[in-house]
């Protein structure tokens, strides 16, 4: 590996492409880390025409780029134009992180999955046995399936409005552990240990058809999504009494850690950062 503190060379340089990118927080979010680890590196935000994704990434690492995240249109583009992928990424059908190799050739890796995992584990939830409602069956999913059913849940049920895109997610990886499938209509009337939205709907401020059965207060819930304040969903569940609610603030941080350690070799602290990013998100900063 290069030396972090060789000054008379040019720092590395990494970025984030997606569409839009003008809101993303990864530059700062690796920027933090690199301070705290003393890794010189530079990070970008790269705003990436629709369609352009495999030109955009053959210019950076021509241009001597060492690594990538990807997001929001383009990770399952990415999937496609990576020459290797890790078994989690190749699962995910998703790559959101590239590491641009010596030898010229580029690695895709999803880091979404153990970064939501990683930060239940920081917030202290254990998933072994517990029962799991997964909502949505969608890329986001996608990416988290494998890792959630890895820490060995009673069982997880993927529920979806439309049934038949969840029976298809869900025939991937009935082989890995107990995974049902439902409707919203024909949810069971028995209430869920951990509750995790993988749908779009907070993007919209909407919220998914979910029966008040589901929950008790004893029920953790989990957004993927985060805002300001908690999402729609999240209000749900507090106005039913749940004790305890996560938006994916946590998720966020914890996937750029996994992919700053696979870049750099180096494992930042991720907690001191979620601090900072949920202070500019309350007050506006
Ligand atoms: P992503 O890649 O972010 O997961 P996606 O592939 O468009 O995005 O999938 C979005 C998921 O959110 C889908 O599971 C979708 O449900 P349908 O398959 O039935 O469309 C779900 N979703 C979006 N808006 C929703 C809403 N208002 N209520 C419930 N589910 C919603």
């Amino acid at each position: 590996m290069t030396d972090p503190f060789d000054f008379d060379r040019p720092a590395d340089a990494y970025g984030v492409m997606g569409n839009p990118i003008g809101h993303s927080k990864s530059p700062q979010i690796h920027s933090l880390f690199a301070r705290q680890t003393g890794q010189r590196i530079v990070y970008d935000a790269i705003l990436v025409d629709h369609g352009g994704l495999a030109q955009a990434c053959g210019n950076f690492q021509a241009a001597g780029g060492k690594g990538l995240n990807i997001t929001v249109p383009f990770k399952q583009d990415a999937w496609r134009w990576v020459d290797k992928r890790s078994e989690r990424a190749q699962m995910a059908g998703a790559v959101n992180t590239i590491r641009f190799e010596a030898d010229g050739s580029s690695y895709g890796d999803n880091t979404d999955g153990v970064g939501l995992i990683r930060d239940l584990q920081a917030n202290g939830i254990e998933l072994k046995g517990r029962r799991i409602l997964l909502m949505g069956a969608g890329g986001a999913v996608r990416g988290v399936l494998q890792p959630l059913l890895q820490q060995f849940p009673l069982e997880i049920l993927l529920v979806n409005r439309t049934l038949d895109k969840a029976q298809h997610l869900a025939a991937d990886f009935t082989n890995l552990g107990q995974l049902r499938v439902s409707s919203y209509q024909d949810l069971p009337a028995q209430s869920f240990d951990v509750i995790i939205n993988g749908t779009a709907a907070s993007l919209q401020g909407d919220l998914p058809p979910l029966p008040d059965k589901v929950i008790s207060s004893d029920s953790i819930c989990y957004d993927m999504m985060y805002g300001p304040g908690p999402t729609q969903f999240l209000q749900w569940c507090q106005a039913r009494g749940a004790q305890r609610y996560l938006d994916g603030l946590g998720m966020l941080v914890e996937q750029a850690a996994e992919s700053f350690f696979l870049w750099r070799g180096v494992r930042p602290e991720t907690r001191s950062v979620v601090q900072t990013l949920r202070e500019q998100l309350l007050f506006g900063k």
